[in-house]
């Protein structure tokens, strides 16, 4: 097959398996097969730049940075809806409809998506701009961020020129998937998933939203009168033409109808893989949503039922305040116990000292007290209205409440912290993170036996986990025997986890499990990474300044050698995953291999460190010693060189390596 037609029918494969997945939720393909297609498809592009296509699937990653945004008039403004919160609004609602349009109505009810109102124009079939709602006549022309939601097409089943307005979202996964990753490199957490898209189409850098795995739901055609004559048509056509179209849309005749979708949503809501904050109801022929017309800011024909929150009221008793494993002092309300959506709830966050002022909560306070998704409850504010005078502000405290060391708040940070290095509540809370399930995962070594180990005097440190015998640990209250024996044997096979796990349990700011994992697999032991540069940490992909700096400055304390010494000389392998690797031989062992050019699939240090994993050597220049030139996109004079060499001595051992050959190699190892 030539090259020509291979690109036209990965571009289809392609787009048939991203419908599937996107579009239909029903994926016919692994992404292992999926990835190695896609990156054929680059390659070819690659060789014949002349085959560009604007809705090629590799167009979707996005390349250049936008400088921000240009603004782009809505021909149709983008108007909002009115709410409704009960039954009887409801059948206000049908009732002002029924006045103008008779008895003879029928109604689309939909899901109200909880994202961003987005609309697209597509000339000829093809995707020519996306733009946020703005004010609603103006907003902003975000095309190239929009293009790399996989479930936007970049061109029709039909050569049709429209306008498609719907709703960009964050599924729960991918929003639990941000805010970890964004816990773990010391960002502020997005508080929930509307935030984070909203967040997330604002970036300039299209690249960065393509890792966000937004999503999207298609609900309006604003000029469909010559296609079709309803909203029920509408949601269908736009189907056919391969949007996804929220499943869960009926039509309904009465307010009785109406009131059992809306229940059915709110059953429905709790097991939803994203948020919906309601439901739309929505008049579905067009010729009666032409008679009622508009208000000035919304149709008169669709009203937004809108879920309560779940809220209820309690009364604030006291804080607490807690000290975490990097001496943060945060706040944790202690209120009355209520029940709240189906769980009786005594505690709710206070977040931090700004939160706290900014919302005036004071000791004896009736408070609202709300649940917000699968996040813990939160204090919403106080009920002014119920105030007696009798109620006392609260007082943030100047010292840690574990041992009296004045607190500090540094700049950037709405945190205090305690910045002595033997509190005992960060020393409790150290010694739990290194043996929990994420770090060490010493099995019965929980909160409650860590806690009497510590008071005890018998674990000061992350190291004595490794001096405890058996009647040691019976000293403790309620330690048996048998529980005694096994938590002995739990320690001891601690010892045996991987380098990542060690770098984790030592709780190094801003290394989580992923950094942690990145380091092992890049570092062949522990004490070549205590040697590491800023630079050299910084050249792992993913790893910034601060968690490098962060790194270097750990391993640049005394206490902190020492620590790790120790925990060798007490038998920990920490064995390093890269490691492991070099004992097994592959086809770059011994191979001087020179790589250049930009790699799609990953970066250039992750292309260096799997041929260093292998034992094998990268040079930076070509020379006839080189066995293996692997390039990426734009790869220049090595390449030629390479080329030249193999034309000017063709029994060289040099072999010229894409960036999806290399791959392959890799996987054959
Ligand atoms: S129809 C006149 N249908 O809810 C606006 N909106 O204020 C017509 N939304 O801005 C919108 N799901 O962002 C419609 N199935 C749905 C929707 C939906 C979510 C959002 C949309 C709109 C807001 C209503």
């Amino acid at each position: 097959m030539n090259d020509q037609l291979r690109i036209d029918e990965l571009r289809s494969k392609l787009r048939t398996y991203d419908y599937h997945y996107h579009v239909l939720d029903d994926p016919i393909l692994d992404d292992e097969q999926y990835d190695r297609l896609f990156r054929e498809l680059v390659d070819l592009e690659t060789l014949h730049p002349e085959w560009a296509s604007p809705d090629s699937p590799t167009q979707r990653v996005g390349g250049v940075l936008a400088e921000g945004f240009d603004k782009v008039s809505h021909v149709i403004p983008m108007l909002s809806l009115g709410n409704v919160f009960s039954v009887g609004e409801i059948a206000e609602f049908d009732e002002r409809v029924r006045a103008v349009a008779g008895d003879d109505v029928a109604y689309v009810c939909e899901m109200k998506i909880d994202g961003l109102a987005i609309s697209l124009h597509y000339e000829q079939g093809f995707l020519v701009q996306g733009a946020t709602r703005g004010n609603g006549t103006v907003g902003e022309n975000i095309t190239i961020n929009l293009r790399t939601i996989r479930a936007i097409p970049l061109s029709l089943q039909e050569p049709q020129s429209l306008e498609v307005r719907g709703e960009a979202y964050l599924p729960h996964k991918s929003f639990r998937a941000l805010n970890a990753l964004r816990q773990e490199e010391g960002l502020a957490l997005f508080a929930n998933p509307r935030n984070a898209a909203a967040g997330s189409l604002r970036q300039l850098d299209p690249r960065v939203v393509a890792k966000r795995g937004l999503s999207f739901f298609a609900y309006a055609l604003p000029d469909a009168k010559g296609i079709v004559q309803s909203q029920h048509e509408a949601l269908l056509y736009m189907q056919k033409l391969g949007f996804p179209v929220n499943p869960y849309f009926a039509l309904c005749h009465t307010v009785s109808d109406i009131v059992s979708y809306v229940e059915k949503a709110e059953k429905l809501r709790e097991t939803l893989p994203y948020d919906i904050d309601g439901v739309v109801i929505k008049v579905n022929a067009f010729s009666v949503q032409e008679q009622l017309g508009y208000t000035a800011k919304s149709p008169r024909f669709s009203v937004a039922y809108k879920f309560t929150a779940q809220k209820v009221h309690s009364r604030l008793q006291r804080i607490e305040w807690s000290v975490g494993r990097t001496g943060v002092v945060t706040p944790t309300a202690v209120i009355e116990p209520v029940l709240l959506a189906g769980t009786t709830v005594s505690r709710a966050s206070l977040h931090n000292e700004d939160v706290i002022k900014e919302k005036d909560v004071r000791l004896g306070d009736i408070v609202v007290v709300q649940k917000a998704g699968d996040i813990i409850p939160e204090i919403v504010g106080p009920v002014i209205s119920e105030r007696t005078g009798a109620e006392v502000p609260i007082d943030y405290p100047t010292l840690c409440p574990a041992c009296y060391t004045p607190l500090v708040r540094l700049t950037d940070e709405a945190a205090w912290r305690c910045l002595n290095e033997s509190c005992p509540a960060q020393q409790v809370e150290k010694l739990i993170h290194f043996a929990s399930r994420q770090a060490m995962n010493i099995d019965g070594m929980g909160e409650a036996v860590v806690e009497a180990l510590y008071h005890a005097g018998l674990v000061h440190d992350v190291t004595d986990f490794y001096t405890l015998d058996k009647n040691v640990l019976l000293r403790l209250e309620r330690m048996g025997e048998k529980s005694a024996s096994k938590l002995i044997d739990a320690i001891v096979k601690s010892k045996e986890q991987p380098l990542e796990r060690v770098l984790i349990g030592l709780g190094i700011r801003h290394v989580g499990e992923k950094v942690a994992k990145m380091l092992a697999a890049t570092f062949s032991s522990m004490d070549v990474l205590m040697q590491a540069s800023q630079s050299e940490l910084q050249a792992i992909s993913d790893v910034g300044p601060k968690m490098a700096q962060s790194i270097v400055q750990y391993f640049a304390h005394e206490a902190n050698r020492e620590r790790v010494m120790r925990l060798q000389a007490l038998g920990l392998t920490m064995k390093s995953t890269a490691l492991e690797q070099n004992l097994y031989d592959g086809p770059f062992t011994a191979k001087t291999v020179v790589v250049t050019g930009t790699f799609t699939a990953m970066t250039r240090q992750d292309v260096v460190s799997q041929i260093e994993q292998q034992g094998g050597k990268v040079s930076s220049s070509v020379s006839k010693k080189t066995d293996y030139v692997i390039y990426g996109q734009d790869a220049g004079s090595k390449l030629t060189k390479a080329q030249q060499l193999l034309r000017d001595l063709p029994d060289l051992s040099l072999h010229i390596l894409t960036e999806s050959e290399f791959l392959t190699m890799l996987k054959e190892k």
